[in-house]
């Protein structure tokens, strides 16, 4: 890391491609008979273990120069995993395929790693048992959880909380049945599942808050590029605004509304910061570029906003540490249950330097702080990556090392991080 000290950032990036949406990738090709190609996915971690999986039901891959090649026996000839499914970390990974494999008809027992096994699975199971599926839980909450194939119905469903993977994992159990799984949500989640599902042809259309899948069509292969994800972009846009003299483009970043959140807090905090759109048919994308500012107004971050940019909340709390008032977060109560509980965790992290929180169950209220010498102390990571890279932009945006006691988990989304921020790193 001390290559990376006494910087100021300048240059483009190119973030890797998207996990949310190479996830949906793998799954769905693995579901379409004949060949899908994947062009710039996010080989990491988490996504190794969606294609792990998906090959244990029995479709298979391959890697050429830029595109990952999933190739499928068709759906009806897919089979029941002989051993239990392994997902890791991967919450995306266990939640969509418990809908799929449930859809599918097979059997399969899954589980992860020690955070995993502490995550929320009645959230997927109950929507899915209302449809007719077989599912065993952990104390009937947390994995490893087992899947017994049965008969399936089509339901409507008022999501209790806005989770895309929650959603997806209906839509995918619904896939295959006659008839319209309707699902409505309170504040809209990511919408990958809806896009690509309707690039493969099947019939599926939003209408305000709720998603309408009319079932039973045979998907068609479609190619997917994968843009670049803005959750690992913004540890870099977030670098680059309080860095001085920075001045960070990140290519081809995926821009789609229901993940850019970020921008709107950009906007409200005064970054300067500016967007070149591409054109693009199914998901938006384009070049983010992110200046060093000074001055920065404090945030409110709250409603429909939050899962607009759930995963950048971490890092979002190192800009308003650079604001000239209190910042607030508030209705984010999800980041209680996602890979470790990362309300907790940046307060814990944060309060090691002397920052000053108000927590509360949803949120907290964060005052601006100066970051001081952190050589003495040792920081901890909880396996999470967004809160190890978070970490990482505090230690590096202040000019210094940092111990944090296993950082290897950056891998499951931002294999290359430390090798981007090398990149373009420039001296004073
Ligand atoms: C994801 C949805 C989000 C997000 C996660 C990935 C997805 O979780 O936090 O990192 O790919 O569907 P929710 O289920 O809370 O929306």
């Amino acid at each position: 890391m001390k290559e990376l000290l006494n910087s100021k950032f300048t240059g483009s990036v190119s973030v890797p491609g998207d996990k949310s949406i190479t996830h949906r990738a793998m799954m769905l090709g693995a579901l379409t008979k004949g060949e899908t190609k994947i062009t710039a996915p996010l080989i990491s971690d988490d996504t190794l273990r969606t294609l792990a999986c998906m090959e244990a039901l029995g479709a298979t891959s391959r890697k050429t120069e830029n595109d990952y090649i999933i190739s499928s026996p068709g759906r009806d000839q897919l089979k029941s995993p002989e051993a239990q499914l392994y997902t890791g970390n991967s919450g995306t990974t266990t939640r969509l395929l418990t809908g799929l494999i449930t859809g599918l008809g097979l059997n399969a027992s899954m589980n992860g790693d020690s955070s995993i096994e502490k995550r929320p699975m009645d959230r997927v199971a109950a929507p899915l048992r209302e449809m007719g599926a077989d599912i065993t839980l952990k104390d009937d909450k947390y994995p490893p959880i087992q899947i017994q194939s049965s008969p399936l119905h089509t339901i409507e469903y008022i999501m209790p909380v806005a989770s895309a993977q929650v959603k997806s994992a209906i839509l995918f159990a619904g896939l295959f049945l006659d008839g319209k799984t309707i699902i409505h949500e309170e504040s809209p989640s990511r919408n990958h599942s809806e896009l690509m599902l309707s690039q493969f042809g099947a019939d599926i259309k939003t209408e305000g808050n709720s998603v309408i899948l009319n079932g039973g069509r045979e998907l068609v292969n479609s190619d997917i590029v994968v843009p670049g994800d803005i959750s690992s972009a913004a540890f870099l846009m977030v670098l680059a605004a309080i860095t001085p003299d920075s001045d960070i483009t990140l290519n081809n970043v995926s821009l789609n509304d229901s993940r850019s959140g970020i921008i709107d807090v950009f906007e409200d905090m005064g970054v300067d910061f500016e967007i070149t759109r591409h054109n693009n048919s199914g998901e938006l994308y384009g070049d983010i570029r992110v200046k060093y500012t000074e001055n920065l107004k404090p945030f409110n971050i709250s409603g429909d906003l939050i899962p607009r940019l759930i995963d950048e909340i971490p890092v979002l709390t190192l800009l308003a540490l650079s604001a000239d008032g209190e910042s607030r977060v508030d209705d984010a109560e999800e980041l209680r249950f996602k890979e470790t509980d990362r309300i907790r965790a940046v307060v814990d992290e944060l309060n090691k330097i002397g920052v000053s929180f108000d927590e509360r169950e949803d949120g907290y209220t964060v005052k601006p702080a100066e970051i001081p010498d952190i050589s003495k102390i040792s920081f901890k990571g909880y396996h999470d990556h967004r809160i190890i890279m978070m970490l990482i932009i505090m230690a590096i945006s202040s000019n210094q090392e940092i111990h944090i006691d296993d950082p290897s988990a950056i891998s499951i989304s931002y294999p290359n991080f430390l090798d981007d921020l090398k990149s373009i790193r420039g001296d004073k």
